[in-house]
């Protein structure tokens, strides 16, 4: 364990300087655990279109070490299955594990304002490096991690105990948490999910926390962070923008096909009061998730090079297409049996009305049938997506 002692500390310098890494307790996991023991057989590093595999064997120790303490999320699989020892050149793919960027990592593991006692439940193992880092606060026999990808796991399962921490390492869907060793004071995610399931809510003691990523778009995505309470529903706040890999089960199927056949019949067409170019921002994007759950931004041009957006939800057979009209102005098509943008639309206006806040003005309440959005300090709108 010795051999990357200093990179270690560099790393944790680094983001205590950031004002990360505060907890003394949390600072020696970072001093003690080696991150580049969790990464094998190699990675993946992003070449724009490409993934370049680098393997720890194949590598100088020095520039492995180099990668290993980069303050960058480091891609581990490819397309489910891809691993770095697998291919010699670079690849196309899109990344299904990684181990996420220490900042990430730590500043989550911050915000569950742990105590020594807690028992904790991670959604998401990965490469197992961030539950080392509780192992190494907590105690192995205090941590249960659940990945879905029993190859990921196997692997993680192995860097674990060779990095000295035999815990509960569970191959399965997280999405449903891990009862038998619950309840837990924290949970924790490292993959998005669309909704907090309810089975981490009932899994967790009153008073504890559950900590995840909500949303399906790979931008506008908040950090949730819920307190459970004595009658089995949640409430909390996002605290701030996150990005992660969604669960396996919930990622998004690419919409195949004639997106021209997907908007052929328009029950509706008027302009847009504003422009759908907003939803590349962050907190708009994260505002047309909570308006219409499940549906999809896509961007495309038309046959003369002019720009189209679309809003699809496939499961409620619904669209919004936008064309662009004179200046920045757009005319939207809507069809199906709910009006996408309609409902969007009507969130951002209301949304700019209360001053444009940032997405740590959300609140949110969980209950077994449904989740409750709403803005801190702003009498409307709010947001009820109900299970049934
Ligand atoms: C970003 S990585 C986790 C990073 C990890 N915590 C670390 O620090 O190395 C996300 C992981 O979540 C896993 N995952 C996706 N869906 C899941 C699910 N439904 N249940 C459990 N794990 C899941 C993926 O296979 C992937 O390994």
């Amino acid at each position: 364990m010795n051999g990357s002692e200093p990179e270690r500390h560099r790393l944790a310098a680094l983001l205590a300087g950031k004002g990360v890494l505060t907890s003394p307790w949390l600072r020696e996991a970072v001093e003690a655990v080696p991150r580049e023991r969790f990464l094998h057989p190699g990675v993946f590093l992003d070449e724009g279109r490409t993934w370049r595999p680098v393997t720890a064997l194949g590598t100088a120790a020095e520039e492995w070490l180099k990668i290993a303490y980069s303050v960058d999320t480091l891609t581990t699989q490819l397309d489910g299955h891809l691993t770095a020892d697998q291919v010699d050149e670079p690849v196309a793919g899109v990344p299904t594990s990684s181990s996420t960027d220490p900042t990430t990592v730590v500043s989550m593991i911050e915000a569950l304002d742990l105590t020594a006692e807690h028992r904790v439940l991670e959604i998401g193992t990965g490469t197992g490096y961030s539950t080392a880092l509780l192992c190494h606060c907590l105690g192995e026999d205090n941590v249960t991690t659940v990945e879905v990808d029993a190859q990921v796991a196997a692997r993680a399962d192995a860097a674990l105990e060779a990095a000295g921490f035999s815990t509960w390492t569970v191959t399965g869907d997280g999405l449903l948490g891990h009862p038998y060793r619950a309840p837990y004071d924290r949970v924790i995610a490292t993959c998005a999910v669309r909704r907090i399931p309810y089975a981490w809510i009932r899994q967790t003691k009153p008073g504890g926390v559950v900590l995840g990523t909500v949303g399906s778009w790979p931008w506008g995505t908040g950090l949730a962070k819920v307190t459970v309470g004595g009658d089995g529903t949640a409430e909390g706040a996002v605290i701030g923008r996150s990005s992660f890999m969604q669960a396996r089960a919930q990622a998004a199927i690419p919409l195949a096909g004639d997106l021209s056949a997907r908007t052929a019949y328009a029950d509706s067409e008027r302009s847009a009061l504003l422009s759908p170019l907003v939803l590349e921002e962050w907190m708009p994007a994260f505002l047309a998730q909570l308006a219409a759950p499940g549906a999809q931004f896509v961007r495309a041009t038309d046959g003369d090079g002019s720009p189209l957006r679309y809003l699809f939800d496939p499961e409620r057979e619904s669209f919004a297409q936008f064309v662009a009209a004179d200046g920045d102005r757009w005319t939207v098509r809507q069809g199906g049996p709910v009006a996408l943008w309609d409902d969007v639309e009507r969130s951002l206006v209301a949304w700019q009305d209360a001053g444009a806040p940032e997405i740590d003005s959300v609140r949110l309440r969980v209950t077994p049938a449904s989740h409750l959005y709403w803005i801190d300090q702003a009498p409307s709108p709010r947001w009820e997506h109900r299970i049934n």
